[in-house]
């Protein structure tokens, strides 16, 4: 009884640090996380890391009651050690339980959270695809290049000399008129038809040559289902010895096959062009109603009940033409025809109005996946 008289300062002491550390640890007695998030679940497991420094730390009170052990008569010296220890470990194994109660409603509430569903349909990401321009051009150009021509691409901003004058246009001449296109104030214009490149082409290379210039060509026209003031041509040029209309006929029936049909029919109206003598505009049997003009009894559409579809035009490469480039027209003769893009395109897919195709509206562009 004495004994414990003596030692009532130090158990009490012991008292007010394990009271000091119940107040504090309190709010964690009873822990209840229901409906909390994982902020904030991490936030008291920090709070009770910082809790666990202060009352079980090096420089904790408790810690320092420990140095006490030894100070204390040894008789009470057995006493007042169990006292400190069992306070001490009340106070480690009450935080380490809130503690681990923490870490795993934490490692819980994550693996719910990144929980993955294997069996929830993709995202599938919208893939592009080519302008129905862009694929008619190349069925086209790969028709060509089977057949040994190589694809010219050349400038879209052209001076007179090339889109007119060596094209047999010369100043005052009326098809500069059908041409009219857009100016710059410095002789410049943007080329009304992709012939220039006939002119660019042979420049550069000579003959014999076989070509195919696509491009883009511009004219002065008020946009209307059948007209917009931009759009494309895709021109032909073949130029060697003994080069005859017979060729013409051949190449441009050939493709015209390849595209549509073995049964497509081809035919050759005289018309005139500057640049080629003689001239002709080519058509082609329809290949909706193959020549017939009808479908199911009714007035076939793309070639509006004819059988027939116009497409371009075409002729022996005019001899003033060849010596604009320097080629000696009593040793090569060639033929050329030219075509626009985006009326083949409306044919070949229905479009009835080509604007369509540059208003960028992807419901319309869609289609042609
Ligand atoms: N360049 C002509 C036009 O835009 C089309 C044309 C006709 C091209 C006859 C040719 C040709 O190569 O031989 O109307």
């Amino acid at each position: 009884m004495i004994a414990i008289e003596s030692m009532s300062e130090e158990n009490r002491q012991i008292d007010e640090i394990s009271e000091a550390f119940e107040q504090e640890f309190g709010r964690f007695a009873d822990l209840n996380l229901d409906g909390i998030g994982v902020d904030e679940a991490e936030a008291l497991l920090r709070e009770i890391g910082e809790l666990k420094i202060r009352h079980s730390g090096k420089k904790s009170k408790i810690a320092e009651a420990k140095k006490l052990i030894g100070k204390v008569a040894p008789e009470e010296r057995g006493a007042f050690g169990q006292l400190v220890q069992s306070a001490e470990n009340n106070i480690n194994s009450k935080i380490s339980e809130a503690e681990a109660q923490l870490k795993e409603f934490i490692s819980k509430a994550k693996t719910e959270s990144e929980r993955l569903d294997v069996t929830i349909p993709g995202r599938r990401p919208r893939t592009g695809h080519l302008h129905p321009i862009t694929i008619v051009r190349q069925k086209i150009e790969d028709i060509f290049v089977s057949m040994g021509y190589a694809i010219e691409d050349d400038r879209e901003i052209e001076n007179d000399y090339y889109n007119f004058d060596a094209l047999n246009i010369p100043e005052g001449h009326p098809a500069r008129e059908s041409q009219d296109t857009f100016y710059t104030t410095d002789g410049f214009a943007l080329r009304s038809q992709t012939s220039t490149v006939q002119i660019r082409a042979m420049e550069r290379r000579g003959a014999p040559i076989r070509i195919l210039a696509p491009g883009r060509v511009f004219r002065r026209d008020t946009p209307d289902m059948t007209h917009t003031p931009m759009f494309h041509q895709l021109e032909g040029l073949c130029v060697d010895k003994d080069i005859t209309m017979a060729h013409l006929k051949g190449t441009v029936t050939e493709w015209l096959q390849r595209l549509f049909g073995a049964d497509t029919r081809t035919r050759f109206r005289p018309s005139y062009f500057p640049f080629t003598e003689p001239s002709a505009e080519f058509d082609f049997s329809c290949f909706v109603c193959h020549g017939s003009g009808k479908v199911d009894d009714a007035r076939c559409r793309p070639c509006k009940g004819s059988g027939w579809i116009e497409l371009g035009g075409s002729g022996m490469v005019h001899p003033n033409v060849l010596r604009a480039c320097n080629i000696d027209p009593t040793t090569y003769s060639g033929f050329a025809f030219g075509f626009g893009l985006e009326r083949m395109a409306a044919l070949m897919y229905s479009i009835d109005d080509i604007r369509n195709m540059y208003d960028n509206d992807v419901r319309f562009l869609e289609q042609f996946k």
